[in-house]
């Protein structure tokens, strides 16, 4: 029996299969363990970490946390976890792929509708009693099936977007580490650029001033990758001063975004709190995945979902 760290409650019932088997402690806030609270636990004794995308697992951490054998997070991303060095503890970490493309995908749908078609503009507008009478010049958006959409990362969620955007009759054209075209004649090109890289050292402030100002007038921004892709200074004022159309982000930089952040206050803005993987079946199934790869981290035999 190993001792456990969860870092946060999870929905469904993964946990109780980790607990009938090892010892498990749940962190029961809804804000995650401080940094101090998780080295504690760390430093502690703690064999098996079931950690989230919030939670920074870096060589520091991994150092002090002389029983660590294996590292799960419920996430599909892992920039928040030093992979390098906990492979070179030998500690696996397992992740998420797959169970949540489809689901991510959808949101990154829902949100790029949003912004193009001005959903939420238009449900302030009814909400503030401005809804006076139908009129035919307001609120007018872009139609998605008219747009060329590019798709910067065409990987297991980029193509499951591209399978959607080319349902709705967009043409798609795309951007990757080793295929398709250059990234800046893709925001030249696109009147939608959706974001579906990894955080990277490469793709760390890839949208930039100069990349929004690459982008037109007409253009989009729909960021569901993570939030340090997009530079949010450039892109406050990019839609403040028009450079792009409208932008729409369900990761930010800073996440969580302060409701006071400069970026709030810019027009043609949607922001949803990083929902991309938020359905009750997927976040369910995620949390199976999470513990399967623990228990078999734990038990010594291949990961279900290895990352490093
Ligand atoms: C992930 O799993 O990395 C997603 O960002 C969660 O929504």
């Amino acid at each position: 029996m190993a001792r456990c760290f969860v870092t946060r409650s999870l929905p469904g019932t993964a946990v109780d299969r980790l607990a009938a088997e090892h010892e498990v402690e749940v962190w029961p806030d809804r804000l995650p363990p401080s940094p101090d609270a998780l080295r504690e636990r760390l430093a502690g004794g703690v064999e098996g970490l079931l950690c989230m995308l919030t939670d920074p697992v870096g060589a520091d951490l991994i150092a002090a946390a002389p029983d660590l054998r294996a590292v799960s997070t419920y996430a599909v991303g892992t920039d928040n976890i030093d992979l390098a060095a906990a492979a070179e503890r030998g500690i696996p970490v397992g992740h998420t792929p797959d169970v949540l493309t489809e689901t991510s995908a959808d949101l990154a749908l829902a949100l790029m509708l949003a912004v193009m078609r001005r959903i939420p503009a238009g449900d302030a507008e009814v909400r503030a009693g401005e809804w006076l009478t139908w009129e035919p010049a307001r609120l007018l958006g872009h139609d998605l099936h008219r747009a060329t959409v590019g798709i910067v990362g065409l990987g297991r969620i980029g193509q499951a977007v591209k399978r959607r955007v080319e349902g709705f009759g967009a043409r798609v054209v795309h951007s990757g580490r080793t295929d398709g075209m250059p990234v800046e004649q893709l925001l030249e090109e696109a009147d939608v650029v959706t974001l579906h890289c990894p955080l990277t050292d490469a793709t760390r402030g890839l949208i930039d001033e100069a990349a929004l100002r690459r982008m037109g007038p007409d253009a989009y921004l729909v960021n569901t990758a993570r939030g340090p892709v997009v530079d949010t200074d450039a892109l406050r004022r990019a839609l403040e001063e028009g450079w792009i159309a409208g932008a729409a982000l369900d990761v930010t930089d800073p996440e969580p975004l302060p409701a006071d952040h400069p970026l709030l206050s810019a027009p043609n803005l949607v922001v949803a709190p990083h929902l991309g993987s938020a359905s009750h079946e997927t976040r369910a199934e995620m949390a199976d995945i999470a513990v399967d790869n623990l228990l078999a981290g734990l038990a010594g035999t291949p990961l279900p979902h290895r990352a490093n």
